[in-house]
């Protein structure tokens, strides 16, 4: 197989992750990936926090709990199952632990469709080099916090993508889902 579509299809969201460090070249190089996303008009109206910090992401992983499990009461029956599942065998459902949370935050008219390509980018390069990844909307939730948008940084009309956790994917992952074929209209 190609090896671009090879790992493209080999990608998979990681939730277990090993406390391994992700080397400072190798991390470069995935932004840099991330960093040649398209975009709008080649405006490239986005940038990257890293986070790994050991104390700051636990302290991120203690504000999400909280909101998390609100933001839970209220979700659709299908995802609670889906996600009591998850919950029951990890210790921080938000960031689970990963030792680096990458917050792409874009601004200007076309970062909803720049930026996710970004994402998708971070992923696959990351995925190349053995580095497992995982796009976490509820890694979010702490955007309230005064504390994290002065240290992200956060200016009028920024808006966060992801967050992306990064790190080395534990050994015995659960099987992945299966995908859907797609649906295709030949014309
Ligand atoms: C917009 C978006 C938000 C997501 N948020 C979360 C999340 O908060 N927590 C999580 O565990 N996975 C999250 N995911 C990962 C999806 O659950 C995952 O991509 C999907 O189940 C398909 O699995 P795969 O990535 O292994 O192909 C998110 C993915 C996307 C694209």
């Amino acid at each position: 197989m190609n090896p671009v579509i090879d790992t493209i299809m080999n990608r998979r969201s990681v939730r277990f992750y090993k406390d391994k460090p992700i080397p400072r070249d190798q991390m470069e190089a995935i932004i840099q990936a991330g960093n040649y996303a398209p975009t709008g008009a080649g405006t490239q109206m986005w940038r990257f926090v890293v986070v790994e910090d050991h104390e700051f992401r636990k302290k991120l992983a203690e504000l999400a709990l909280p909101r998390y499990k609100k933001w839970m009461e209220n979700a659709p029956d299908m995802l609670k199952t889906l996600r009591d599942k998850i919950d029951s065998e990890v210790e921080d459902p938000v960031y689970y632990s990963a030792p680096a949370v990458v917050f792409i935050i874009g601004s200007g008219i076309t970062s909803d469709f720049d930026c996710p390509m970004v994402c998708e980018n971070v992923m696959v390069a990351a995925k190349s080099l053995g580095i497992g990844s995982c796009w976490v909307y509820f890694g979010q939730l702490v955007l309230d916090v005064p504390e994290v948008r002065e240290s992200l940084e956060m200016k009028e009309g920024e808006k966060v993508y992801g967050p992306i956790l990064l790190g080395y994917p534990q050994d015995d992952l659960p099987e992945r889902a299966p995908k859907k074929e797609p649906l295709i209209k030949w014309i």
